[in-house]
């Protein structure tokens, strides 16, 4: 199997995360946009980081789809009206483009994309300081507030940018509403989220009024001004080429992150399942004739706050990777010679993380890391994703053991359900996602032998070691997923079809 029999009577792909994101969906779209005439992101903003590695050379892409490196070949990439887009992000990713010799000509965003606006950045960050309990550990990106202010009909959209009257009269609007956080608000914390880099260095503060809405029209204009060529009726686009054009659809953060379907409330504001995507492009999910599933093989990681009931390490690691400090330097010299069959499971959690690079592409953070968890897999499987594709196994190659969860052991108190009722000692063989009861559920696991080889040598499925093809046939068995490709690298030729 390749890519182009795979695909080979396909229109419509997508490319979505069953977990928690940062799962390889950079990558995968990069390559199979080979494929595609479009490629389209839907849901999410910056808080996404999608990395693809080309001979030699990293890019990262916040806003800017994954298959913009084929910008030249006249792929048009598409930024839908689903996302959350900064304008300042993404003129820098244009820059970077730009600095390395890339076009981006085809490159189209949604008239109708959310506005991300100084003041959601300002309110993500001031909430997440106040946190406490309720701390989720957002990127700091804004995200939350946009589609907040979204279904709060108090939104901008990309095309205000190029009306300054109607900019202005919905802006006051906006930032009326946005009164009384500010004049609640700590002033030394706000002055000190204002001077961030990321809000141009203070730009839009003010002192008295807390923020220069003068300074606001006048940078958002020239954005606009600036993007103006780019901006576009991407719906229609998209819905004239549906059944024609090959369209490939690259969703952003994981289905365990959606709104609608995640681990709640410790989840982003987008539904990034592959449901929110179509919508967020202006198509609908029966649309889709192919969608691919991301999985990491056969671990996983989460960034911020929230239940992870496989967690290497437990408590103990989630605090150690959200203390705000840690990072990878500080890893790597504390931890110089990680063993990835450490028996203390925090060890060898870091010891995954150091070995798999899981620092966060958009904020740095270390991923909390942990095994794979069939009940989460099964519950992704029944929101209608079965081909996967399952990446970074190649991480894995020194581990003698991979610990597999197969079911969980639900230890809370009494949780009511309607017609059943949770109780302390239920299996639970699909994961429910509420982190009211994920925090009570205790994974019990299988374990099975590792490969203990690297897997460069290997081009075809057939070829690989049986005790890993064990271990993909078995978690195919356990929740019904049809697996489609191995990753085995980070670049792509580093891609075995099966
Ligand atoms: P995304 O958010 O889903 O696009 O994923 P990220 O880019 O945030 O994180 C995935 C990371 O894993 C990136 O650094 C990729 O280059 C890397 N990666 C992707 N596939 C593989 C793989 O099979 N093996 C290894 N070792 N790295 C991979
Ligand atoms: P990609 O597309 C991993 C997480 C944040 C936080 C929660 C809410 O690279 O896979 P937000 O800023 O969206 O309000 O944060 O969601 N998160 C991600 N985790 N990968 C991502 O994107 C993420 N985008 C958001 O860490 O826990
Ligand atoms: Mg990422």
């Amino acid at each position: 199997m390749n890519l182009h029999k795979m695909l080979a009577d396909k229109k419509t792909v997508a490319v979505t995360c069953c977990q928690f994101g940062d799962t390889g969906k950079g990558k995968f779209v990069d390559l199979l946009a080979e494929w595609a005439d479009i490629i389209a992101r839907g849901t999410g903003g910056d808080n996404a980081g999608h990395t693809i590695c080309l001979k030699g050379q990293d890019y990262i892409f916040h806003l800017v789809p994954s298959g913009i490196l084929y910008d030249s070949y006249g792929k048009i990439n598409i930024i839908g009206n689903g996302t959350a887009v900064y304008p300042k992000t993404l003129l820098q990713e244009l820059n970077l483009l730009t600095s390395k010799g890339l076009g981006f000509n085809n490159l189209r965003l949604a008239w109708n994309a959310k506005l991300t606006l100084p003041q959601h950045i300002i309110i993500d960050r001031l909430k997440e300081l106040k946190g406490q309990g309720g701390k989720i550990g957002t990127t700091g990106k804004g995200i939350g507030p946009v589609y907040t202010d979204h279904t709060a009909r108090l939104g901008l959209v990309v095309g205000d940018l190029l009306n300054k009257d109607e900019f202005v009269r919905k802006l006051r609007r906006n930032l009326e509403d946005k009164q009384k956080i500010f004049a609640n608000c700590d002033r030394q914390a706000l002055k000190l989220i204002m001077n961030h880099e990321h809000l141009n260095h203070g730009l839009y503060y003010d002192s008295r009024q807390f923020i220069n809405q003068e300074a606001i029209i006048e940078q958002y204009w020239k954005y606009g001004q600036e993007l103006t060529e780019l901006i576009a009726d991407t719906d229609t686009q998209l819905r004239q080429a549906r059944g024609s054009a090959k369209i490939l659809l690259e969703g952003a953060q994981g289905l365990l992150l959606s709104v609608d379907y995640g681990t709640y409330p410790f989840v982003t504001s987008s539904d990034c399942s592959p449901g929110g995507l179509a919508k967020g492009v202006g198509l609908r999910e029966s649309d889709i004739d192919l969608s691919l599933g991301i999985i990491k093989g056969f671990y996983m990681t989460r960034v911020g706050c929230g239940p992870f009931p496989t967690e290497l390490g437990g408590i103990e690691s989630g605090a150690w990777c959200n203390n705000g400090s840690t990072n990878q330097e500080q890893e790597q010299t504390m931890f110089p010679e990680p063993n990835i069959n450490d028996q203390d499971k925090f060890n060898q959690g870091i010891a995954i993380r150091l070995a798999g690079n899981e620092y966060g592409a958009t904020t740095k953070r270390p991923r909390r890391t942990g095994w794979l968890d069939l009940p989460l897999l099964r519950y992704a499987v029944a929101c209608g994703l079965t081909d996967i594709i399952l990446t970074k196994l190649d991480v894995l190659n020194k581990v003698e053991v991979i610990e597999l969860c197969h079911h969980y052991v639900y230890k809370g108190p009494d949780y009511n359900l309607g017609k059943t009722k949770l109780k302390s000692g239920d299996k639970l063989m699909k994961a429910i996602p509420l982190a009211e009861v994920l925090q009570y559920c205790e994974p019990v696991y299988v374990l099975m032998p590792g490969w203990l080889k690297p897997l460069g040598d290997f081009a075809k499925y057939q070829d690989l070691p049986v005790e890993l093809k064990n271990i993909v046939n078995y978690v195919a068995r356990q929740t019904g997923i049809k697996p489609r490709i191995l990753s085995i690298g980070p670049q792509r030729e580093e891609t075995i079809f099966i």
